[in-house]
């Protein structure tokens, strides 16, 4: 499908790419373009064919945020009786795992929709931040809990409060991104679509209850994680691929997944 604001392709077996393509307004995140996303990735949810996503953007701007010169004369009553930027919200409840492959500005929103990925991957040019107190405001696409369970309560209040940008390298110590992909290596786009493709490869069942349980690390307490944890492993012995998989390695072979 022809979109607007992305464009979309299919760079290996199993993976779906979503690329960002607003380039003169540095990726905003304008409500058209958030629409149209949401619209894509529902759509490769949907898709038996696709097993992982990667969503970029381009070597200057992932993301530089929401647009502002949309959102500059919204008043109160608009915004909360629109529940403005609840729709962004959808990207988290997709099964399959999204790579994020971060280059140049990664802002405001455009941090938030990184977090919101299941994995990051950063290019060196990588900039990251919560710049929104600059213009009178805070972050709203979930920055403030997504950045504190990422790299925590000081850093993430000295991002939200200053306003500073923060480097790859910086993303990387702190644990925010998986890693800073070096120049040499080739384009954080290709790295990123080479792990969706290994992703691509393993039994869905199992790679969407692996997401899942990972994800109940940060929705709920220690305790009852633990027990989701258990009763999703318990539950994948009444799959096909768990007998593959066990007999494969048994047997000396490969496993050939059914995804059943
Ligand atoms: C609308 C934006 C934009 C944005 C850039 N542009 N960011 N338009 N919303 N968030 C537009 C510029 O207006 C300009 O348009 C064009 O993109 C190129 O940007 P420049 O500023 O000319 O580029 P440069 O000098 O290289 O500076 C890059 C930049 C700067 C440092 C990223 O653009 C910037 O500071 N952008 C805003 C970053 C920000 O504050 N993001 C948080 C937004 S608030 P013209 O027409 O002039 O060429 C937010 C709220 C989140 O995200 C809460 C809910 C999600």
């Amino acid at each position: 499908k022809q979109y607007e604001f992305i464009l979309t392709s299919r760079p290996a077996d199993g993976v779906a790419l979503i690329t960002l393509n607003r380039p003169k307004a540095l990726n905003a995140l304008c409500t058209p373009l958030f629409n149209e996303l949401n619209e894509a990735v529902k759509a490769f949810d949907n898709d038996d064919s696709v097993r992982a996503l990667v969503l970029t953007g381009s070597e200057r701007a992932f993301a530089a945020g929401a647009d502002i010169k949309e959102m500059k004369d919204k008043e109160f009553s608009e915004v909360f009786k629109g529940k403005f930027l609840e729709s962004w919200s959808l990207l988290t409840t997709i099964r399959k795992p999204i790579i994020a492959a971060v280059s140049g500005y990664a802002l405001g929103g455009g941090c938030e929709l990184a977090l919101m990925c299941d994995i990051i991957l950063a290019s060196p040019t990588a900039t990251f931040g919560q710049p929104e107190i600059n213009i009178g405001v805070i972050p709203g696409g979930g920055g403030s809990q997504r950045l504190a369970h990422a790299i925590g309560k000081s850093r993430t209040m000295e991002i939200v409060l200053t306003g500073r940008n923060f480097s790859a390298q910086e993303a990387a110590d702190w644990g925010m991104v998986s890693r800073v992909v070096p120049a040499e290596e080739g384009s954080v786009v290709d790295a990123a679509v080479k792990m969706a493709a290994v992703i691509a490869s393993k039994s869905q069942i199992a790679v969407q209850a692996g997401k899942e349980v990972v994800n109940a690390a940060y929705e709920q307490s220690l305790q009852e994680g633990l027990r989701y944890e258990r009763r999703v492993f318990h539950s994948l012995f009444a799959t096909k691929d768990q007998k593959e998989g066990m007999s494969a390695f048994a047997e000396k072979r490969k496993p050939t997944w059914t995804h059943s």
